[in-house]
């Protein structure tokens, strides 16, 4: 054990804050530890926005159902970002299928959710605490809209970070058998004895964690989760063509 691996096992979401905000300085080293990331081709094709203006952090709350949002020590938007790119590129018919394809689309939103981690297991190291949203594309449009996104940009995540006002019990993780193979990929079984064992163990953790306890086992939270309207985020592939992705390979073109 070393104090990044105690940092990165110990990772909870935090979803309640003590009032004190983060300072200008924490502020600027998560967005550091942002950069310092793997980025794809060196690209740097993603872009932070810092959420100060409480009408917006309102609207994120509506948006998001976590209106507990507004009281965090602050709120960055993670945004794939080609805009930038396509500002320092001359255009022409190679140059614009690369800033329009579903390729860039992706790396856009890998730079976006690597950094995003970067700055949740920072936080962690200096004490902080924080949860990450996908639920900002609950109304991707409206996102959009609210932030002034131009083309060729998306909004990926919402962070909220601040000062822990809980400390929940740790979220047990799948057993490694299960999420990490050797040489093949390992098709599983829904009656797989492991996967009854992690069942056991996720029931275990909703009886006894201190809120929201209730009968729950891993399978279940999955048919749950997958049960769910499509209809509800069909909205993001209408975003994403909107904002200029194609996702189109140029080879069908
Ligand atoms: C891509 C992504 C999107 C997430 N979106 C939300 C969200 O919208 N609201 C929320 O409360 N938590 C969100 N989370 C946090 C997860 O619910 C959380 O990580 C998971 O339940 C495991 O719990 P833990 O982080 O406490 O270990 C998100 C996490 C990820 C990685």
């Amino acid at each position: 054990m070393n104090p990044t691996l105690t940092t990165l096992l110990n990772h909870r979401s935090i979803r309640k804050f003590t009032a004190e905000k983060l300072t200008p300085t924490e502020v600027d080293t998560l967005v550091s530890a942002a950069q310092h990331a793997a980025t794809s081709t060196f690209s740097q094709q993603y872009s932070i926005i810092s959420v100060t203006d409480p009408q917006k952090l309102a609207v994120l709350g509506e948006i998001t159902g976590h209106p507990w949002l507004e009281g965090a020590g602050h709120y960055f938007l993670m945004v794939a970002d080609q805009y930038r790119n396509a500002q320092l590129t001359p255009k022409n018919a190679t140059t614009t299928a690369n800033l329009h394809s579903t390729d860039k689309l992706l790396a856009g939103i890998f730079d976006a959710a690597i950094a995003t981690e970067a700055m949740v297991t920072a936080g962690e190291s200096l004490g902080l605490g924080s949860t990450v949203m996908g639920s900002i594309l609950n109304d991707t449009l409206r996102v959009i809209s609210l932030f002034n996104l131009p083309e060729l940009t998306f909004p990926v995540l919402g962070l909220a970070v601040g000062h822990p006002a809980e400390k929940p019990a740790l979220k047990p993780r799948l057993p490694q058998e299960l999420v990490h193979f050797d040489n093949d990929y390992q098709p599983i079984t829904a009656n797989d004895p492991i996967l009854s064992g992690y069942n056991h163990l996720i029931t275990t953790y909703y009886h006894e964690r201190g809120s929201h306890q209730r009968d729950e086992t891993f399978t279940h939270h999955i048919v749950t989760e997958m049960s769910r309207d499509p209809k509800q985020r069909a909205e993001i592939l209408v975003a994403l063509a909107q904002q200029g992705f194609t996702l189109n390979s140029p080879i069908q073109d």
